[in-house]
């Protein structure tokens, strides 16, 4: 009998885009689909992890196990994070999520209306608050782990991005043409350097990074 290397362990996520709106039928979002971090969820979960993923929209069904909590903004993502770590100690805090960096601080509460002519509305932003950042500058944080997509440089960008957030694990994808695939290809940062998971399916990555973060968390 062999125990799974993440039993007992608590796990939490985000996952998927944030919706910001504008006014009451319109908003900002990006191209996420919440693939990566629902197969990392699942992964957790196989591997023994009592999970929590908070999700922005995504078109995914909850993975099977996992207690499911569904947001749509940053704001709203940074609360449930927050409320659901100072419920419960999390071992992990996993940032899958693509999280918008700026709001509407103008936002309406009523539908825009379209005026003929030159009256265009006006949007203003504010800046959100970095979820990730925040966790990891926690008292007793959990083990952070980042993603990153970038469109080049990826492995300096990667290397610092790690530094500046202060976290231990940064995954970062290559290419920026991930969203919406089902499989992709990675590079794990940690103090020690960088190595390459190659190309395969979402899930089968999750189950690498799962296993990484389980050999981290035994030594943690
Ligand atoms: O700084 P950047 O957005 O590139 O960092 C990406 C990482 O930070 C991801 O792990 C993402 O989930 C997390 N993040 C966050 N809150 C934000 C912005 C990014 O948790 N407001």
């Amino acid at each position: 009998f062999q125990p799974k290397s993440m039993a007992g362990k608590h796990v939490l996520l985000t996952a998927g885009p944030t919706f910001e709106p504008i006014d009451p039928v319109r908003g900002i979002t990006n191209l996420s689909s919440g693939k990566m971090g629902y197969a990392i969820a699942e992964a957790a979960w196989e591997a023994g992890a009592h999970v929590t993923l908070i999700s922005g929209p995504t078109a995914l069904p909850a993975p099977y196990g996992v207690q499911c909590l569904h947001v749509q903004t940053a704001q709203q993502m940074h609360d449930a994070v927050m409320e659901a770590i100072g419920l419960q100690h999390q071992d992990a805090f996993i940032a899958v999520a693509a999280v918008a960096d700026w709001r509407v601080a103008n936002a309406s509460s009523q539908k825009l209306k379209k005026n003929s002519g030159s009256d265009m509305p006006e949007l203003k932003f504010a800046q959100n608050p970095d979820i990730l950042t925040s966790v990891a500058a926690l008292p007793d944080a959990p083990y952070c782990v980042g993603f990153a997509a970038e469109s080049e440089n990826l492995l300096v960008y990667g290397a610092a991005k790690r530094i500046k957030k202060n976290i231990p694990l940064l995954a970062g994808n290559i290419g920026h043409h991930t969203f919406g695939q089902d499989d992709n290809e990675l590079i794990l940062f940690d103090a020690n350097g960088h190595h390459h998971l190659p190309r395969a399916d979402k899930h089968t990555l999750a189950t690498q990074l799962i296993a990484e973060l389980a050999e981290r968390l035994s030594q943690h």
